[in-house]
């Protein structure tokens, strides 16, 4: 069993450390911010995901799983040292790289035994080369440094599930020997690994995600154009999808996609096809697509109002921007009550989870009383089984559909 680093406690870095601690590795993660490390330390993880607080407390109770706001303490025993840090989109649309600049150089002044950094973070193609660079610029022991790509592919909402039950462990290495070591430490999730260079790796993720939102975008022109055709979209997409060269999944029409991955990541991929002038015409029509998506639903809303929602009150069923999440990030709830708030609409909102907006109320039945219009949002369960049928609905996710 291995010694590991992670640096940055989020999403990735947080369920990546406990599934590797889970399998047996011991495995420090680090973050800068104090009180952050504090709580997790008590095995409370900062964000609400499924079954990953009871993981947590497990492993650190077994002694597997610790957390500090120190490098050096995380990194006197490790061989292995993941960058699971943040790459938000910057002004121009390209990834901003200042996190991982800094953990490289961190790992750079602080490592002194011979380590294979792993980027898990999602990284515009040849960051991984950066990273090496930054690294032997910086280096201060005596040590060797090998550099691989093992991009991240799980759903919030469902994140310990995919990582232990992955259709792929993509590994990107110049170095067998790394890539080899690496493969090892996920052996026992018994997941298949695809073999790459570090560059193919990188574009792996990109490519992955860009494609994902484009289905989703296709379907919601098709869902669009259903609407005005007497099609039911439901339908359609289950046709669709038993073609297995097509496939179900991500073919449920709505309000677009959000949340912290495809919206940055679309802009991200097109942004380099943009910087190296092979236009990814398709993910550009896909982002575009996408917004459109709720615009659309907006005015579904005011058109319903007669373009005026003055006064009126609009219930809003779901804030996340998808089941299963706390996550606001991208969300089309929170387009949907700005736009209706500059109208001088007034909101009210009910999540299972997101309770911090200051529209939120405390149930479904707050959210349908005296409203003139209720908007489902995010297709929580709770929503499918709800009593609805005194409202008038504008179902933004098609779960009272067929
Ligand atoms: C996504 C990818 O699935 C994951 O592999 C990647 O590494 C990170 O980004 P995530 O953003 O957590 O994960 O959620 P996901 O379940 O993929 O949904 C993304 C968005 O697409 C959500 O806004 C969701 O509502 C929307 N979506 C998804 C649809 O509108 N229709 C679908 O059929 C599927």
């Amino acid at each position: 069993m291995t010694n590991v680093a992670v640096i940055g406690t989020g999403y990735v870095g947080l369920v990546t450390g406990v599934v590797l601690s889970e399998i047996g590795h011991t495995v420090t993660c680090i973050d800068l911010d104090e009180q952050k490390v504090n709580s997790l330390k008590l095995g409370m993880s900062p964000i609400y995901e499924p079954s990953l607080d009871e993981l947590m407390v497990k492993s650190i109770e077994s002694g597997r799983l610790y957390f500090t706001t120190n490098h050096q303490e995380a990194f006197v025993n490790a061989r292995i040292v993941f960058i699971a840090v943040g790459t938000p989109q910057s002004e121009s649309g390209a990834a901003d790289l200042s996190y991982i600049q800094q953990a490289a150089k961190d790992i750079a002044l602080k490592i002194v035994n011979d380590t294979i950094i792993v980027v898990k973070s999602t990284v515009p193609i040849g960051t991984n080369d950066l990273v090496e660079k930054i690294i032997y610029e910086n280096l201060v022991a005596d040590v060797d440094v090998n550099v691989v790509s093992n991009p991240e592919f799980l759903r919030e909402g469902h994140a310990i599930h995919d990582t232990f039950h992955g259709d792929r462990i993509v590994i990107g290495a110049e170095s067998i020997e790394a890539g080899d070591t690496i493969e090892q430490l996920f052996n026992p999730l018994e997941i298949p690994v695809v073999r790459t260079n570090r560059r193919s790796a990188e574009m792996i993720k990109y490519a992955a995600n860009a494609f994902l939102a484009t289905k989703i975008s296709y379907i919601n022109e098709i869902a669009n154009l259903c609407e005005k055709m007497g099609a039911n979209v439901l339908d359609v997409a289950d046709g669709m999808g038993l073609d297995h060269r097509i496939g179900r999944a991500f073919l449920n029409p709505g309000l677009g996609y959000g949340g912290s991955c495809f919206p940055k990541d679309t802009e991200a991929i097109a942004y380099l096809g943009r910087q190296y002038e092979t236009p990814l015409t398709i993910v550009e029509s896909a982002i575009k697509a996408n917004f459109h998506q709720r615009e659309l639903f907006l005015h579904k809303v005011l058109d319903y109002f007669h373009g005026n929602v003055e006064g009126k009150i609009i219930g809003m069923l779901g804030l996340a921007f998808k089941p299963n999440t706390d996550d606001l990030r991208e969300a089309p709830s929170l387009y949907l009550i700005e736009e209706l708030e500059k109208r001088g609409a007034i909101v009210k909102a009910y999540d299972p989870v997101v309770k911090n907006l200051k529209q939120c109320v405390c149930s479904v039945q707050e959210v349908l009383i005296n409203s003139n219009a209720v908007l489902l949002v995010t297709e929580w369960d709770e929503f499918k089984k709800a009593n609805i049928d005194n409202s008038v609905i504008f179902d933004g996710r098609y779960i009272y559909g067929k």
